[in-house]
């Protein structure tokens, strides 16, 4: 009695101190996770496009922003009391890029800012940790010349220009691009981590600059500024289409703004004192690979001791109007991502050849370590697989030479890591050593566009989780600048078909939202005079347009709203858009068959769709996302127009397709797998009539690119949950487990590009890095782990793992816009347990596939207890029920159904 009165007394005191603890210290509310324009501490950003987005973590249920204070200074330290901005408190739940409504900002300037927020309950966050983002060069002009070799025709060089300081600056920042690929450094310094700058834009339409902070590289006196510059996209090898597509020989430009502590500021330009040399690349391909003459790097070249002889003046070339085309990089640069091992294979067929085993067919270069002899010819050529005798099988790699020749200046230990090229492979050979033990160490650089990693997907199941990783492998090779096809043979193309698939599994995996963005930009660029979408972008060897493939002008903008809730996707490209679908309207004519372009259902394993079902297929799903997106941005004449179009469409797709027998087109997996994803028939009697095409074929798929990514979906939404899953798990020829029994580390261009009988697929075309079929990956974090967004950007999300399969637990974790969100499960002794964590400031609809709702419980109490829960329904898939943000458990019954 006397202790339940004190712990009376204690709880009083302590619910009383709660009251009057000033809110803002608070702990419980928190704001983390910064972002400039969805970059971490930006370092060039458009003051007419600035977009902070943050998260919140937070104690307790069903938690949401009611708004939110920003405050900016010109540094972190002048945040409280000199601040260049403060909102105040704005009445508000946004958090996802919130734009900038401040004063103007200078140009080429550092900002710190930092943010509180106030929530439902009524507390007041902490301000978060400062963050940081500069402006683009804005208005300020780009004075710097282009320079480059001094033979006008050369493909390859370097370049120097040394400079006095008084004093030592306080801030030192390089602006620098190129026409071709560079490398900059600084006293001797690389200036940054960066892969093949400025990467692959229409150079001809838009240039790309990169901004370096170099304040750390740069001294008081004697400095020394030098460049190494290849042909890369510009001049090199395009595809199999030869060098040349955009000029012939590489230009650098450069601006060094030097700013010092006595407010003065001063630039050191690219211009015509630089000097330039020819250089170590005797070859610096992309597609061939690069031959490096380490005999051709002048002594100390950068750095200022270098001796004068073998330089020459640069060549100035004219501007051109090229300054206009100039903007700042606003995507994730391509830097090396990881470092592999290697292992020597016990086999060793050829004599003389050593090859190395990397485990994983992954893109990039290798670092390699040797006791070399001066003027050696050391070769590297690279592998995706081996041929049957262990020997290296570079027949699929057609004309791309892909193969790096090192060729020492001096006697003994060093090492060579190629600049200007990269390569796709999971075996190195190296030829031309004098003994194998010259080889002291090999490491693979992986490659890639340095995109942050958003999702993990869990599943109790080997041959799925070796699947997942290939997909993740996939896009992390492909990712190169541009999303490319291949990143093996001489084709590494923007395939619009392929990131049209595979666009959805990718922005679970990674945030593919400056990436993806930055290539649509380059999509439009290449929008045809007659509005229709090439087959790739960039598009300098002029490919066609076609269904499936030019639809990504409309899917991928789609995909990147759902995904990340950026209105600016659609705001971008809006009229674009338009016009394309108004073209491929018209292509359609009143009678609504679309007949456009080459590739059908592109490999598909001889079950051909007929090209009018899928076009057209296409352009009614382009009205449908159209429709959305149009009504999102308030374009409600618009929207109302093509939800107009999908209703004639839908009626003339089936009048054209469905036969009275209720089989559709030609009877193919894809057509009934995209005509009941893009909801043009019932999804009941096309399902059925699916699952009686996938019986005929022994339970085994026969889809191609396009229709891939709908073949599980479909099954899902028609009650074959059974068969999607008996699809995702076979292991025989076709399937994806079939590519990861037979050791795949990636995903195979063709289904059968290993074939049953041990021999190689079609070689003219036969990849093993190749992401479409990867578009699975959509369907295994939707039913898997059980997560998609029900809203854009994950404002709402459903949760609903659909179990079957024989598997016992599943789950995942995506760091979406507002914050993780968790999920994982599993079976045991008829209970299932579904383990769930929602982000501050959304909902989540849960539905809890249990056989028995009126026994579904969370931490022990029925559902319509629980606190932060809304409304609990019930239906064939399970239990529903709503809830805001925390995490919650859930425990229900669970019977697996019959196999
Ligand atoms: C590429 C594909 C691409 C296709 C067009 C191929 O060569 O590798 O991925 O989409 O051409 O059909």
């Amino acid at each position: 009695m006397r202790i339940s009165f004190l712990l009376l007394v204690m709880a009083t005191a302590i619910a009383l101190v709660g009251c009057v603890r000033p809110a803002s210290t608070q702990g419980d509310l928190t704001v983390t996770s910064l972002r400039t324009n969805d970059l971490d501490n930006p370092l060039a950003v458009p003051t007419s496009r600035l977009l902070f987005s943050w998260k919140t973590t937070a104690t307790g249920r069903a938690v949401t922003q009611t708004g939110w204070q920003i405050r900016m200074a010109r540094d972190a330290g002048a945040l409280v009391s000199a601040p260049a901005w403060d909102s105040g408190w704005v009445t508000s739940s946004e958090q996802v890029m919130v734009p900038y409504a401040g004063p103007s900002l200078d140009d080429a300037a550092s900002y710190a800012w930092q943010v509180r927020i106030r929530d439902n309950k009524g507390r007041i966050s902490a301000w978060s940790q400062p963050a940081s983002f500069e402006t683009d060069l804005g208005s300020i002009r780009w004075q710097a010349s282009w320079i480059g070799a001094a033979a006008p025709k050369a493909d390859s060089a370097i370049f120097r220009r040394g400079f006095d300081l008084p004093a030592r600056p306080v801030r030192a920042r390089l602006y620098v691009t190129a026409l071709g690929v560079y490398r900059m450094f600084l006293n001797g310094e690389r200036t940054d981590a960066d892969y093949l700058a400025p990467g692959w834009t229409d150079y001809n339409k838009r240039i790309q600059y990169q901004t370096y902070d170099v304040t750390s590289l740069v001294h008081e006196g004697r400095n020394v500024l030098a460049a190494m510059l290849g042909p890369g996209w510009y001049a090199g090898n395009i595809a199999s289409f030869g060098p040349h597509k955009y000029g012939v020989s590489p230009l650098l430009s450069a601006r060094l703004r030097l700013d010092f502590a006595d407010g003065k500021s001063s630039w050191v330009d690219t211009d015509g004192t630089w000097l330039t040399a020819p250089g170590p690349f005797r070859q610096a391909d992309i597609i061939m690979g690069e031959t490096y003459d380490a005999a051709g790097l002048p002594a100390h070249w950068n750095l200022a001791d270098a001796p004068s002889d073998g330089w020459q003046a640069v060549r100035v070339a004219n501007r051109e109007g090229r300054d206009d085309l100039l903007h700042a990089q606003s995507d994730e640069p391509v830097r090396v991502t990881a470092e592999r091992a290697v292992k020597l294979l016990a086999r060793q067929p050829t004599p003389g050849a050593l090859i190395y085993d990397l485990g994983q067919n992954m893109v990039g270069v290798v670092r390699l370590q040797v006791n070399a002899r001066a003027g050696q010819d050391i070769r590297l050529r690279y592998g995706e697989v081996l041929n049957p005798d262990g020997s290296l099988y570079t027949a699929n790699l057609r004309t791309a030479r892909a193969t790096d020749h090192y060729l020492p200046a001096v006697d003994g230990y060093q090492t060579y890591t190629p600049t200007f090229t990269y390569h796709g492979f999971r075996y190195v050979e190296i030829t031309g050593l004098t003994a194998a033990t010259d080889v002291t160490s090999l490491t693979g650089l992986v490659v890639g566009s340095d995109l942050r990693r958003t999702g993990t997907f869990e599943v109790g199941h080997a041959m799925l989780t070796q699947l997942q990783s290939n997909i993740t492998w996939g896009a992390r090779g492909n990712f190169v600048s541009i999303p490319t096809d291949t990143p093996a043979r001489d084709e590494r193309l923007g395939w619009a078909g392929d990131i049209n698939v595979f666009a959805p599994t990718a922005s679970f995996n990674q945030d593919t939202l400056n990436f993806l963005s930055k290539w649509l930009r380059d999509l439009r660029d290449a929008q045809t005079p007659d509005d229709n979408y090439p087959g790739v972008a960039p598009n300098p060897p002029n490919i066609e347009s076609g269904s499936g493939w030019s639809d990504a002008g409309i899917t991928v903008p789609y995909t990147l709203w759902m995904a990340y809730g950026d209105k600016r996707v659609i705001n971008d490209g809006y009229e674009s858009m338009k016009r394309f679908m108004a073209r491929i309207e018209a292509m359609a004519g009143p009678e609504g068959r679309r007949v456009h372009g080459p590739w059908g259902d592109w490999l598909h394993l001889d079950d051909p769709t007929p090209p009018d079902l899928l076009g057209t297929a296409y352009l009614a799903y382009d009205a449908q996302l159209m429709t959305r997106m149009a009504s999102a941005i308030g374009r409600n004449d618009d929207a109302a127009y093509y939800a107009a179009l999908v209703n004639r469409l839908r009626g003339l797709f089936k009048q054209h397709y469905l036969h009275d027998d209720g089989t559709l087109g030609s009877n193919s997996q894809t057509g009934y797998a995209m005509a009941i994803g893009m909801g043009l028939v019932e999804p009941s009697a096309a399902g059925d009539a699916l699952a009686r095409a996938v019986a005929a074929r022994h339970d085994h798929l026969s889809t191609g690119f396009l229709g891939t990514p709908w073949l599980l979906p479909a099954l899902s939404a028609s009650s074959h949950d059974d068969l999607a899953y008996r699809l995702l798990l076979n292991r025989d020829y076709p399937s994806w487990g079939y590519e990861v029994a037979n050791g795949a580390t990636t995903m195979w261009e063709r289904w059968n590009s290993l074939k049953p009988d041990g021999t190689f697929g079609d070689v003219s075309m036969n990849s093993f890095n190749h992401y479409a079929y990867g578009a699975v990956g959509d369907w295994m974090y939707r039913n898997i782990a059980g997560i998609a967004p029900a809203a854009p950007g994950y404002r709402s999300i459903t949760i609903a793992p659909r179990i079957g399969g024989g598997l016992a637990s599943g789950g995942g974790k995506l760091d979406s816009p507002y914050g993780d969100i968790v999920t994982s499960w599993h079976v045991d002794a008829g209970i299932l347990e579904l383990d769930v964590t929602v982000p501050v400031n959304t909902t989540a609809n849960v539905v809890i596939p249990s056989s028995d709702a009126s026994k579904v419980t969370e931490g022990g109490k029925a559902l319509d207890a629980i606190d932060g829960a809304g409304a609990v329904t019930h239906d064939g898939h399970g239990t529903h029920v709503t809830i805001g943000s925390g995490r919650y458990v859930f425990r229900a019954p669970y019977t697996a159904p019959a196999p």
